[in-house]
C-alpha cells in the first residue's frame, strides 16, 4: 500500500527544535519531503521541499537575511507563507509554493496543514504527569511493521532485556484487549524480571509489571502507562507515561518520536520527580532502542495478516489496520460509511 501525503492534516512531530538553526532542514512524512527553516524572527516555518520552478530541494538553499528561504538553483525566494519571488523575472506570477503550520511543543517541531486546528494537537501528560524528555529513533521498517511491534508485549522476554517479564514467566501473563471504534486499549500484567535501572523508580524484585496502553490513529500513536505493584497489590510511587508517535518517512523507514512523562503518587517523594522523570525517559529510550535493533529482522513482513497464525496477544493487530486506513490514511473516505461495531473483535 502506498502511503499518501494527505496524512499531514494530522499533527506530526518531525524534529527536535534544537536541531533547527540557521540552516534549513529536510524532513519526510509519508513519502513527501518538507523543508523547515527559521524566518528573520526565528519562528519555525515549513514549505514543500521542492521549488515550484524546477523542483530543486529548497533544503539545499539558504535563509536570506530578510528571513526568506532561497532556492540553491536559480535563487527564487520564499517567505514563511510560501509567497515566492523570481529575481530574474520579477513580473512572473504564480511563483508561490505550499506552506505548512509548525508548532513548537515539548522541545519538538510539529508539522500540520495550515487549516488543522490546534485543538487537534495530540493530548499528552496531564493528571500530574511531569515531562521528562523526548527522543527520536529510526526504525528500518515500514509503518505497519513498527506499529504491530508496539501493539503486543508477547515479544518482551525475547527482544527486551529490562522492562517486563522473562521467558519462564511467559505463560503467567495476564492480558486484556479491547478493539474500539477509534482506538485499541490493551493491558498486560506480569512479574517484573530483576533489572538494575528500574530500582531508580522504586521497583523491587518480585514486583508486578503493569503496562496499559491506548493506540490512536490521528496520527498513529501509542500512549503507554507503565507502573509496578508489590505482590500485595500496593502500587509503587512512580507511574510512567510514554507517548510514542509513529511517523512513516519512506515506504521502508519509520521515525519514532517518544515523549516521556512521569508522575508520583506519594507526595513526600515529589521533590524527586524531575530527576526521576529523566530516568524514566532514559529507561524508555533503552526499550525503544531494543525494538529498533530487532525490527530490520522483520522489515519485510507483508502488510496483510492473511495466512499468519495469530494468537490472543495479536487481537488488536487486524483491527488496527482498519483504523489506520480509515482514520490516518482516510482511505475510502468518499465511499459510503461502513458502520463499525463498537467492539469489532469482541470485548
Ligand atoms: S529550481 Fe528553484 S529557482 Fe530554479
Ligand atoms: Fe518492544
Amino acid at each position: 500500500m502506498e502511503p499518501t501525503p494527505d496524512v499531514i492534516r494530522h499533527f506530526h512531530p518531525v524534529l527536535p527544535s534544537r536541531s533547527l538553526g540557521k540552516q534549513p532542514v529536510r524532513v519526510e512524512v509519508a513519502g513527501r519531503a518538507y523543508v523547515l527553516f527559521r524566518d528573520a524572527a526565528d519562528r519555525p516555518a515549513a514549505l514543500l521541499d521542492a521549488c515550484p520552478h524546477r523542483f530543486a530541494p529548497l533544503s539545499k538553499g539558504r535563509v536570506r537575511p530578510d528571513g526568506r528561504l532561497e532556492c540553491p538553483y536559480h535563487g527564487w525566494r520564499f517567505d514563511s507563507e510560501g509567497r515566492g519571488a523570481n529575481p530574474a523575472q520579477p513580473e512572473l506570477r504564480h511563483c508561490d509554493t505550499r506552506s505548512f503550520q509548525v508548532v513548537e511543543r515539548y522541545g519538538y517541531l510539529w508539522l500540520a496543514e495550515r487549516d488543522t486546528p490546534l485543538s487537534a494537537f495530540p493530548d499528552m501528560g496531564g493528571d500530574g504527569y511531569v515531562f521528562g524528555g523526548a527522543f527520536s529513533t529510526l526504525f528500518e521498517a515500514p509503518l505497519h511493521v513498527a506499529l504491530d511491534n508496539f501493539s503486543e508485549d508477547e515479544h518482551t522476554p525475547y527482544v527486551h532485556t529490562r522492562l517486563g517479564w522473562d521467558d519462564p514467566h511467559a505463560h503467567v501473563v495476564e492480558f486484556e484487549a479491547r478493539n474500539l471504534e477509534d482506538r485499541t486499549e490493551v493491558s498486560y500484567r506480569a512479574p517484573q524480571r530483576p533489572a538494575a535501572l528500574m530500582k531508580v523508580l522504586g521497583v523491587r524484585n518480585g514486583d508486578i509489571f503493569h503496562n496499559n496502553w491506548v493506540m490512536r490513529f490521528d496520527p498513529v500513536r501509542g500512549q503507554y502507562t507503565v507502573s509496578w505493584a508489590a505482590p500485595t497489590g500496593e502500587l509503587r510511587p512512580f507511574i510512567t507515561q510514554a507517548n510514542i508517535f509513529f511517523v512513516p518517512e519512506t515506504a521502508r523507514t519509520t521515525r519514532l518520536h517518544s515523549f516521556s512523562f512521569l508522575k508520583c503518587t506519594v507526595p513526600a517523594m515529589r521533590p524527586l520527580l524531575s530527576v526521576a522523570a529523566r530516568a524514566a525517559a532514559a529507561l524508555t529510550w533503552w526499550e525503544v532502542r531494543d525494538d529498533s535493533r530487532f525490527i530490520p529482522t522483520v522489515a519485510d513482513t507483508p502488510y496483510s495478516h492473511k495466512g499468519m497464525r495469530l494468537d490472543r496477544f495479536d487481537k488488536p493487530l487486524v483491527h488496527q489496520r482498519r483504523l489506520m486506513e480509515r482514520i490516518y490514511y482516510r482511505m475510502g473516505a468518499d465511499a459510503a460509511p461502513v458502520p463499525l461495531a463498537r467492539e469489532a473483535a469482541g470485548g
